[in-house]
């Protein structure tokens, strides 16, 4: 809240002590309906936790937890030294009801805005070629035809899914052929595209446990039944999936890079998946939404490019290569597939925005892309080793840090300061967006951890600046 709304604030924030509903829950969900009916403006400072905390009568760590949730939920913006703003690009309402469902969504709901300190799994958006994308972007707005301006085609734009093939071909050992290739919105869509072209209600589906909430979410909006399949080491425990749903009809994996504990799906468990799907005729969809960050050897090869017998569908993403705000992504399916999947997609849309499409094909056909993920692999190695040394400095023997063999994330275990979920509320309480591990698991947590991304951190000074607001959050906050 900026000054000139101290009478609003005051009146907003009256707290009723005599509830049983928690403090800093109170002050949530004032502050929430306040941005929500516009009493407080997007991009307006709000006061520091401190000198809330004092005008209230409540402790910091109250204030902290508060706004610590409320900036999980995208309604506020930690911006470091300059304060807590109202977030200047909220949803139009649309977190409400999220956030005060049965199943809160803080994973599925990403922050709006530009990306808080340690957000999970977003490209390094200050590295982004904007200028180069402004060139082709204009070039392609110029020459902007008749055709152009008519419905597209709902499976993609062609010279774009031939640019995908050859990339795919080349890059992640994926043969197949432009027809097989279906652009869509993000990662959400091309599940619920595998749901409706393939499955029934009822199917049942696996997961990974732990996973990536929205997975399993969508899967359940389709009307699946889904089984939670631990995963170790090596990945995915088929036998587990056996035990649990022998006759399910689709697996959901991140063979890659399992998210979000990073192991590679070793060769055994890839051949025992792939022979599990062809006895139960089930399909897999493999996630490979960061295959192509690895920092030691080369990229792994797909999942997609063992599978003889046609049943994987590899789903890639622009999310992490480029950037989100495109919201593109595709779905590579089985050539015997290709006409169920691209009328279920004329079905479901008229298709993705064509002239995103157009710019990005541009941007492969031209050869940026592959400079661009060369470039990203090397700035990505450094940023994670600046900060794994960083919280090693801080922290000494009281942090873990593991590092796989790529991704966007590490993994920092702190001993004796706590639970992951209380670590990642202080940390949020601080601005600082580290998740916690075990929010992952549907379950019981078998592993905790706080996750932290490291791709947006652009220097040494800001790494020590994160770290030590970090340190001061677990350790003395
Ligand atoms: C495991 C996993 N799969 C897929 C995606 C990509 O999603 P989208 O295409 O919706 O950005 C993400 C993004 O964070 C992810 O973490």
């Amino acid at each position: 809240m900026i000054s000139n709304e101290r009478a609003l604030r005051t009146d907003l924030l009256t707290l009723d002590r005599s509830r049983s509903e928690p403090l800093y829950r109170q002050i949530v969900q004032r502050l929430r309906d306040a941005i929500e009916q516009g009493l407080l403006r997007p991009g307006a400072r709000v006061a520091s936790a401190r000198s809330l905390a004092s005008e209230l009568g409540v402790a910091r760590s109250t204030v902290e937890l508060a706004y610590g949730q409320l900036a999980g939920e995208g309604y506020l913006l930690a911006r470091g030294q300059a304060g807590t703003v109202i977030s200047p690009r909220l949803p139009p309402r649309a977190p409400r009801r999220a956030a005060r469902g049965s199943t809160p969504g803080p994973l599925t709901l990403a922050p709006v805005g530009p990306p808080p300190p340690f957000q999970l799994g977003i490209p390094a958006l200050d590295a982004f070629p904007r200028k180069l994308w402004a060139r082709l972007a204009t070039r392609r707005v110029r020459a902007t035809t008749i055709a152009d301006m008519n419905y597209g085609d709902p499976a993609g734009y062609a010279p774009l899914r031939e640019a995908i093939a050859t990339y795919l071909r080349v890059s992640r050992g994926v043969a197949c052929s432009p027809a097989q290739v279906v652009v869509t919105a993000g990662h959400r869509a091309s599940l619920a595209l595998v749901s409706r072209a393939l499955l029934a209600p009822h199917d049942g589906a696996w997961v990974e446990e732990p996973g990536y909430p929205p997975t399993r979410e969508v899967l359940q909006g389709a009307g699946l039944r889904v089984v939670s399949v631990p995963v170790d080491t090596q990945g995915l425990r088929v036998a587990d999936g056996l035990r649990r749903a022998a006759g399910a009809k689709l697996a959901v994996v991140t063979p890659s890079h399992q998210s979000p504990l990073g192991y590679s799906m070793s060769m055994a468990r890839r051949l025992e998946l792939l022979a599990w799907a062809q006895d139960a005729k089930a399909w897999i969809v493999e996630d490979d939404y960061d295959g192509e960050y690895r920092y030691a050897g080369h990229p792994l090869p797909a999942l997609k490019s063992l599978d003889a017998q046609d049943r994987v569908l590899y789903a890639g993403t622009f999310s992490k290569v480029l950037h989100p705000g495109l919201a593109l992504a595709y779905l590579v399916v089985p050539e015997p597939l290709v006409e169920r999947c691209t009328r279920a997609a004329g079905v479901a849309s008229n298709g993705c925005p064509q002239l995103a499409q157009a710019i990005v094909c541009d941007f492969l056909q031209e050869g940026h892309f592959a400079r661009h993920i060369k470039k990203m692999r090397l700035l990505y190695a450094r940023r994670r080793a600046m900060l794994a040394a960083e919280l090693q400095k801080a922290f000494g023997e009281a942090v873990q840090v593991e590092l796989r063999g790529g991704g966007m994330h590490l993994i920092a275990r702190f001993g004796g300061l706590g639970s992951d979920t209380a670590l990642s509320r202080r940390a949020q309480g601080a601005g600082l967006h580290c998740r916690a591990l075990s929010e992952r698991y549907a379950g019981k947590p078998a592993l905790e951890g706080l996750l932290m991304g490291f791709t947006n951190i652009a220097s040494q000074a800001e790494v020590r600046q994160l770290v030590g607001r970090l340190r001061n959050a677990l350790v003395v906050g």
